[in-house]
């Protein structure tokens, strides 16, 4: 066989394997076909040593294929080599791809909001928006901000009225019982007037189908010339048709707290029976969501501010009262037991 005719065998040999290659789609097989031509020991190679042991006369012509066969086998093998990263590519993006149309994992879910975080939300938009300003207070207080300074004197009997968690401390320290004792940081600080929402958490020892140990209570106050009574109903108004809309019943209650005179306890319509009497509501049709008043004197000389000039109102109310007769929860011990399955139930955001 002349080298000629060696040559043109190669070429067909190659363009055989070559298509053989790229019917299979492996890039491991062309880097196989460069060795099988190309390499140390291939054909091509072969091919050239030949070259070196041909006559003189044969040689230009030999050589001129023998050269043309390599350089397009070169050329073809450098064509296969951009096929084969092609096909990698395509390979790592089919196995890296992201099906968007595929359900959700159920097993990751979304977080929703407390109960209470979303009553709380909902009040603070109200407040703001009637000009409150938030604060906030200490939840381990003395015992002056929680009861003396809000004219409940040692040994006053009042305090039978709210079961206290005492701190050990040299100084008289307890849990506050209410969020009450926000008004006197509050009015030690500032010079009225006064427009104050409160949030926060209280302790008492309590436990039962209406009472937690922890619950959480919004105080809110107002202090400046000529408060009214009718300040305080204007405001409890607004604020329930915000949170209950506006056909829930409510009503005042004569009642006593030291720190006010007159002062009253708020309900509002069972949300479990509407009205009608239920465990909840102890068959009485209403849920007392908290106390209000016009503030004493006494508190305001307690903070040296001049009761002839000043009036004020303030309210305590239950925010988990709030929650539990918004959502119809027949137990107030749910919004603490922290069940998922109950939990899930609200929405994953407030307002
Ligand atoms: N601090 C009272 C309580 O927790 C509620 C209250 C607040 C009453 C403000 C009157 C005025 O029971």
């Amino acid at each position: 066989m002349t080298l000629l005719e060696k040559a043109e065998l190669i070429k067909n040999e190659f363009e055989a394997d070559r298509q053989a290659a790229i019917d299979g789609g492996k890039p491991e097989a062309i880097e196989a076909l460069r060795v099988t031509y190309l390499g140390r020991k291939g054909k091509v190679t072969a091919l050239m040593e030949d070259l070196r042991s041909a006559s003189k006369e044969d040689r230009p012509a030999a050589g001129k294929s023998v050269n043309m066969v390599r350089s397009h086998i070169d050329g073809a093998i450098d064509g296969l080599k951009a096929l084969a990263l092609k096909w990698e590519l395509a390979a790592i993006i089919n196995r890296e791809a992201v099906d968007i149309t595929l359900p959700v994992d159920e097993g990751h879910q979304v977080g929703s909001l407390h109960p209470v975080s979303l009553i709380r939300q909902q009040l603070m938009k109200v407040f703001r928006s009637l000009g409150f300003t938030v604060m906030d207070g200490p939840e381990i207080d003395f015992d002056f901000f929680n009861f003396s300074a809000l004219n409940m004197p040692d040994n006053h009997p009042a305090r039978d009225m709210q079961d206290t968690f005492y701190v050990e401390t040299a100084e008289k320290m307890l849990l506050r019982t209410h969020t009450s004792n926000i008004q006197i940081h509050t009015m030690l600080n500032q010079q009225p007037p006064l427009r104050i929402i409160a949030p926060g958490r209280v302790f008492r020892v309590d436990n039962d189908m209406t009472h937690t140990p922890m619950f959480h209570q919004i105080e809110g106050f107002i202090v400046d010339e000529g408060i009214t009574f009718a300040h305080l109903k204007g405001t409890i108004d607004t604020f329930l048709r915000a949170i209950f809309g506006p056909t829930l019943k409510s009503r005042f209650r004569p009642s006593f707290f030291p720190f006010v005179e007159p002062g009253a306890e708020f309900d509002v319509e069972c949300g479990m029976c509407k009205g009608k009497g239920c465990r909840t509501c102890k068959s009485t049709g209403w849920i007392e969501i908290g106390g209000c008043g016009m503030i004493h004197p006494a508190v305001f000389e307690a903070v040296g501010y001049d009761s002839s000039r000043y009036s004020g109102f303030a309210f305590g109310f239950g925010m988990d009262r709030i929650a539990m007769n918004r959502f119809a929860l027949p137990d107030l011990r749910q919004l603490f037991e922290g069940d998922y399955e109950f939990l899930g139930h609200f929405p994953t955001r407030g307002n």
